[in-house]
């Protein structure tokens, strides 16, 4: 039977749903015991004292800033190549977001640029691990500490990934996680935060916990449209709902017709109602059982990691990712830069691959942000990368179908253009 490869995968404990559901029904769907022991049980897993649980990641980041108390306008620096959402919630917290530019090898926060663009202003620095790839701590924390900047680890993609053998989220002062449907754990939905300064999680929690409560209504909503999602990524639903919606787009155009499922670019000042809720009791029980998962699932990402990175060796249209030494990636997303990003993925989709064709955003060219400009040529290189499928959910054969069909279509592209390492020593690309 002809089989699709969607681009995403949903991590889902066995019987967690369901276990969602009978805490549901039996009244603790809201309210309940399993919130505190998954914050405690997330916070043991990082070897940290305190974890707080928030309706998003976004959410949790939120409360972190605010509980931080710093004076209106000091300025946080964010790398340019993240989720649009990071900056504008820094924004909404009172500060102002300064973009900084990417690492051309792991397009995660450049310590050099980082070093450029503190002010006597600037109070906070977001390293972001993106796609699962931990940033250069060392230098940033050393820059960090000269400037006396509170350090805000963005995890959202890369919970358990390590650096010098610790785990990401335990290097600053406080980190935060997202429980999206497509995240390292799942549970449709919600975040964390974490921090070992007991004083600032109490800020934290307090924040936190001043929201209401969702309805028991809201709650069955997320597990029912999570699980609707689930069924149109998984092999079968996606073949025949999103995929051949996907194959008619790609005859006539180029444009990335996904885009309709994502979250509309806005300001989000006064927050939307939906994200001042608390998290709930059903989606902890889930969070619970995902987490005797997240090791196994992580080492089934890296070993197709490996695979694609070994199947894939050699070409001259392809840049494979660069994790740095002594890191331990989890691999959220394997990016790769393709000299004609369009036609590979294109010709992907035709063999029955959904590639992913930029998973966050180049803030600095989104005009929500327009004035917040700070030239970062290398996050702009990030338009050139596409995102290939690694998630722990498919199957090895699937592995060595995407390395067959990427190497056929990539020996037919041309050879890349500039690398990236010399667009940074330039600050142009074309
Ligand atoms: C890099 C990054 N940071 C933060 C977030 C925010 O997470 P959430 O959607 O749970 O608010 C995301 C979400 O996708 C993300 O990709």
């Amino acid at each position: 039977m002809f089989r699709t490869i969607a681009r995403y995968g949903a991590r889902q404990a066995p019987g967690a749903w369901r276990a969602a559901m009978r805490a549901l029904l039996s009244g603790q769907g809201v309210r309940g015991p399993a919130i505190r022991e998954f914050e405690e049980r997330f916070a043991a897993y990082h070897g940290v004292r305190q974890a707080i649980a928030a309706s998003y990641g976004r959410m949790a980041f939120y409360y972190i800033l605010r509980a931080l108390d710093l004076p209106e306008g000091s300025e946080i620096l964010i790398p340019a190549l993240t989720f649009w959402v990071v900056p504008e919630m820094a924004r909404v917290a009172g500060l102002r977001p300064v973009f900084v530019d990417v690492d051309p090898r792991t397009y995660t926060l450049d310590p050099q640029d980082m070093a450029r663009a503190i002010t006597e202003r600037t109070r906070v620095v977001v390293p972001t691990h993106l796609y699962g790839q931990p940033c250069d701590m060392e230098p940033i924390l050393r820059l960090a500490e000269r400037h006396d900047l509170w350090v805000i680890e963005d995890c959202a993609h890369a919970l358990g990934a390590t650096y010098r053998g610790r785990k990401v989220g335990t290097f600053g002062h406080a980190a935060f996680f997202s429980f999206q449907l497509l995240k390292g754990l799942n549970t449709y939905g919600g975040g964390m935060a974490i921090t070992d300064d007991d004083a600032l999680a109490q800020r934290i929690r307090r924040l936190a916990e001043a929201e209401p409560w969702p309805s028991a209504l809201s709650v069955l909503g997320k597990l029912v449209l999570g699980w609707l999602q689930q069924v149109f990524i998984s092999p079968r639903g996606f073949t025949f709902s999103l995929f051949p919606v996907f194959w008619l787009a790609s005859l006539v155009g180029d444009r990335d017709v996904s885009a309709f499922l994502w979250e509309k670019i806005r300001r989000l000042d006064p927050l939307p109602a939906s994200y001042r809720r608390r998290y709930s009791n059903a989606q902890a029980v889930i969070g619970l059982r995902a987490l005797d998962y997240v090791e196994e699932w992580n080492a089934r990402s890296r070993q197709y990691a490996r695979r694609l990175s070994e199947g894939l060796a050699g070409m001259a249209s392809l840049a494979l990712p660069h994790p740095l030494p002594e890191t331990e990636p989890v691999y959220y997303q394997y990016c790769i830069r393709v000299s004609d990003p369009e036609a590979l993925t294109r010709r992907a989709l035709r063999r029955g691959i959904d590639i992913e064709m930029m998973h966050v955003d180049i803030c600095t060219t989104l005009p929500l942000f327009a004035s917040e400009a700070r030239p970062c040529p290398v996050a702009e290189t990030a338009v050139e990368t596409r995102q290939l499928p690694v998630y722990s959910g498919l199957h090895p054969s699937d592995v060595e179908r995407i390395v067959r069909v990427i190497r056929e279509i990539g020996r037919d592209l041309p050879p890349l253009g500039i690398p990236a390492q010399e667009v940074a020593a330039h600050g142009r690309f074309d």
